[in-house]
């Protein structure tokens, strides 16, 4: 069967496919020339002489790009702007009700992002330092990241999902000393307690001196004396100016927490010249970004595309974009369609998972919206499914938008692989082709390079500019990671099929990350929550198809002795799970197993583990090497779901 095909419609102005095709020929053949021209996009305060200075082989492993430039990302985005579009909007805040908003203009942004960097220099944050972000999608996430960056700060932003103990990990692992939060944030119509969380969390965390509070709610919420700083009370004694400081190419932007297959979330850490000319190129070819465009992501600051596509790629370009503080089914299940309409936009960037649950609802929810503003529809965060792709091309985009399907990953800084609008023809459920620069290949397990319409892992030969440097405080594991798996490679973990036209499908993790709507989630950070529950002996988790959240996360729990299997005791473990994690960790099924199937040498057959959670009991392969086969029979008799 051959997959239906959308013809690139090209658009004056645009790049089409000859454009990409000289682009990537050009970027293949001397990627010196080809990165050094596009860090034009940036204003750089000292310019660089070297471009590229980058080894994937361990004898020399290093990633270094435009490594004697400096460049202030807060001053590319705020004040290189200020003449020519200072009275435009920059950020369209939408909160938690509709119509409940502000614009903010480039030069109020400037004006609020300097004050803020006072605030944080009057702290005594210094270059270099780390400071933690636990807000809600609100203006001031932006100005503290933008701050950050304005002084040389490293930004750390923990999502406001995330519970306490996880808000505490990641504050220790990267010793920051000022944190600033809301006292609640709204999603839904409910409120999160975001201040309470940090009291709890900073029991643990000796290194943080100073707690800055955004008024969000008004809720009344306890201030620590010495320690607890209300944001407008701060702001207004700072003082208004601030000089951007010099900041060199390599060092530190953002650190950013995702999970990986072992052990504890780790700090993604990406540096400045190259995520800037990243960020920004990839949202302005992707997205074919124009002026009067409204840009609306609706991610969150807490994920990597709240940074690089709320945040550092439209504020770069000087783009117009929207910060939504809200979810996709409140009040109703058209929210996302009315503010398109309401709002103008005019390019829409979400995720699979939300596509889903809204095409469930059924189409009136978005026929009774004017969506006639909208010039092109963007994935990302998982596979979107061809049904998923179709619905939002034929409904939402009312088959003149082009979707843009795009690829990435937190340690990528950006997109690596997606079609360009107006260039790529596209397949549904395909992210099509690589950017230019981008080098991918697939390899079977021995690294072997494989050629042509085949399947396999998923590496990219070099480097781009927009790669992570390190993991914070762990550069061995960093190497261990994504270089030592296929060596002189970044190895991302992913599946992937590549067809006779050389389009690349993403076919899901090969390692034990699971998606769960578009969320990264480590089975072994879920599995030692689990096992800290004083009930529980032992657990394993896998991911299972999930409808609407692409996968879901399937635990299957072996309880101490003595201890009595109830549905009473599965709604406390996933409650234990979401206040260990935070909700998106919760799990959609549990299954009380007496015993886990292992090999003789202790170690858990998960491929077992993962048929079964799959409803595939039919074809479990090879159970010859276990300890005890008749485990299996239990499991799969017991199955839940
Ligand atoms: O498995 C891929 C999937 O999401 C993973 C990266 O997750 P994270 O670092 O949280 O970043 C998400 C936002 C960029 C990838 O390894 N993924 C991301 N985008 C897609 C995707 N899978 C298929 N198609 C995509 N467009």
């Amino acid at each position: 069967m051959t997959d239906p095909i959308y013809p690139a419609r090209p658009r004056p102005g645009s790049i089409d496919a000859a454009e990409y095709d000289r682009r990537y020929a050009a970027a293949a053949r001397d990627p010196e020339g080809y990165w050094r021209e596009a860090a034009g996009c940036l204003d750089w305060a000292r310019p660089f002489t070297t471009v590229k200075d980058t080894s994937f082989a361990e004898a020399d492993f290093r990633i270094r790009w435009y490594g004697d430039g400096t460049v202030n990302l807060s001053a590319n985005c705020l004040d290189r702007h200020l003449a020519t579009r200072g009275d435009q909007v920059a950020i369209v805040w939408e909160g938690d009700e509709p119509g409940d908003g502000a614009r903010v203009t480039y030069r109020e942004l400037h004006a609020l992002v300097c004050r803020f960097a006072n605030v944080l220099k009057d702290h005594g944050v210094r270059k270099g330092d780390r400071v933690t972000l636990y807000l809600p999608m609100i203006v001031e996430a932006a100005v503290a990241m933008l701050a950050c960056a304005r002084i040389g700060a490293i930004h750390s932003v923990v999502f406001g999902g995330f519970s306490p103990d996880s808000l505490a990990n990641r504050i220790q692992d990267c010793d920051s000393r000022l944190v600033v939060t809301a006292d609640e944030g709204c999603r839904g119509g409910k409120r999160v307690p975001l201040k309470a969380n940090v009291d709890k969390a900073l029991a643990h965390c000796p290194s943080v001196e100073t707690v800055i509070v955004v008024r969000r709610t008004g809720a009344e919420v306890p201030m620590t004396e010495g320690r607890d700083v209300p944001y407008d009370a701060a702001m207004a004694a700072a003082a208004s100016d601030c000089a951007p400081e010099p900041v060199g190419a390599e060092d530190p932007l953002f650190i950013l927490y995702t999970s990986g297959s072992t052990g504890k979330p780790k700090g993604v850490l990406h540096t400045t010249g190259g995520y800037g000319v990243w960020a920004a190129t990839t949202f302005r070819d992707v997205f074919d970004w124009r002026e009067g465009d409204v840009f609306w992501c609706t991610a969150d600051v807490g994920w990597v595309t709240g940074h690089s596509y709320v945040v550092y790629g439209p504020l770069l370009n000087g783009a117009t974009t929207v910060m939504f503080d809200g979810v996709p089914n409140y009040p109703d299940h058209g929210r996302f369609w009315e503010t398109i309409a309401r709002l103008g936009v005019t390019l829409f960037y979400t995720a699979p998972t939300a596509i889903r649950a809204l095409m469930r609802e059924g189409d009136s929810w978005v026929e009774r919206h004017d969506r006639s503003s909208l010039r092109l529809l963007g994935s990302v965060g998982e596979p979107i499914n061809p049904e998923a792709w179709d619905w939002y091309h034929r409904v939402v985009g009312e088959r003149r938008c082009p979707i843009v399907d795009t690829w990435w990953q937190t340690e990528t800084g950006g997109i690596l692989i997606a079609p360009l609008p107006y260039a790529t023809d596209l397949k549904p459920g395909s992210a099509t082709r690589p950017l230019p620069g981008v080098l991918p290949q697939l390899v079977d397990a021995e690294g072997r390079v494989l050629e042509g319409a085949t399947e396999g892992n998923l590496v990219i030969a070099d480097s781009w500019p927009g790669q992570m440097r390190t993991v914070w405080n762990d550069h061995a594991r960093f190497f261990q990671t994504y270089f030592s798996t296929y060596p002189g490679k970044y190895f991302t973990g992913d599946g992937c099929r590549r067809d006779a036209d050389g389009y690349y499908w993403i076919t899901g993790r090969v390692d034990d990350v699971i998606n769960v709507s578009g969320h990264r989630m480590g089975t072994a950070e879920v599995e030692s929550a689990l096992v800290a529950h004083a009930k529980v002996a032992e657990a394993a988790v896998v991911g299972m198809p999930h409808e609407v959240k692409g996968q879901g996360i399937y635990a299957y729990v072996t309880l101490n002795a003595g201890e009595e299997p109830s549905d009473g005791l599965r709604g406390e473990l996933r409650q234990w799970v979401r206040s260990e994690i935070g909700p998106i960790a919760s799990p959609d099924a549990i299954q009380f197993a007496p015993a886990l199937p292992k090999t003789r040498s202790g170690k858990i057959m998960r491929r077992i583990l993962r048929k079964i959670a799959e409803g595939d009991t039919g074809n479990l392969g090879d159970v010859s090497t276990l300890a005890d086969p008749a485990v299996v029979e239990t499991l799969v008799r017991e199955r839940v779901g």
